[in-house]
């Protein structure tokens, strides 16, 4: 895993570098590339294991924004023997977004496939063509016929089959192949369980978000908030039935 070292401008402490190097062995990736996207949490790599990209995306253990993380794991039943140590919020947050991750995969969500995490490191699959990220829904351009039902049925999928508020659900958090409009959700690092005290808020605040930036680059569709809870309500039926 010398190619770790490779990496300019980066620097891991000894315990990233550890599990790293056991993820090497374990032959889950075997480079560490190029940086794809610095944010305060997490900084998020393009890697290789042979010749298929993979990402790999390191939580700060620093990350000024512990505080805030504390927030949407606290109340979440998974995590309720956690402590108040900065690092180990930020190790339960990694693992936290691979649980997160799976459960929506599993329920058929389109998002990134979780292959593994250590310590504070999540290794998922590479959603994008050609070593590039596909653009976020922000910068890319969209017939909203394409996109609308697949925000509407990953949406119910996840609220419905997975039992998670994504609460960050937005044109940053979706990525979109320009050639086919498909779209994907991304970072779960903050979603929580349907059950968790702030689950409706983060739900309201979700679908607010979405539909003022659909409102504001499709004006003439008249979409609000609640015909978007509306058509997530109907999916749900559509695919689970009436009783659910
Ligand atoms: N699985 C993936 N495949 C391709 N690109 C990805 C993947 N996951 C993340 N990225 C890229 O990294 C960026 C940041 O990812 P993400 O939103 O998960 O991290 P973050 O720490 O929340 O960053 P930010 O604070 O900027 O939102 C994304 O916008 C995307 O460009
Ligand atoms: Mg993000």
């Amino acid at each position: 895993m010398d190619d770790i070292k490779k990496i300019e401008g980066y620097v891991f402490d000894a315990q990233t570098h550890d599990a790293l190097f056991k993820l090497s062995n374990s032959s889950i990736i075997d480079s560490i590339d190029s940086p794809i996207s610095s944010g305060k949490e997490a900084v998020t790599f393009l890697g290789h294991l042979g010749t298929v990209p993979l990402v790999a995306k390191i939580y700060k253990k620093e990350t000024s924004k512990f505080k805030n993380m504390e927030k949407y794991i606290k109340g979440d039943f998974r995590f309720k023997k956690l402590g108040k140590d900065k690092r180990d919020i930020v190790l339960a947050w990694a693992s936290k977004e691979y649980k997160n991750l799976t459960l929506a995969l599993n329920n058929g969500v389109c998002c990134p496939v979780p292959l593994a995490r250590e310590k504070n490191i999540l290794i998922m699959s590479f959603i994008g063509r050609d070593s590039k990220s596909f653009p976020m829904l922000k910068d890319a351009e969209f017939d909203f016929e394409v996109v609308y039902p697949q925000l509407v049925e990953n949406y119910a999928k996840l609220l419905y089959g997975a039992k998670l508020v994504h609460a960050d659900f937005s044109q940053y958090n979706i990525l979109i192949d320009p050639q086919t409009q498909k779209i994907n959700v991304i970072d779960f690092g903050q979603a929580v369980l349907h059950n968790h005290p702030k689950a409706k808020d983060f739900l309201k605040r979700d679908i607010l978000n979405i539909t003022r930036f659909l409102k504001s680059r499709f004006p003439e569709r008249k979409l609000t908030p609640s015909l978007f809870l509306e058509d997530i309500k109907s999916k749900k039926e559509e695919i689970y039935g009436r009783d659910n």
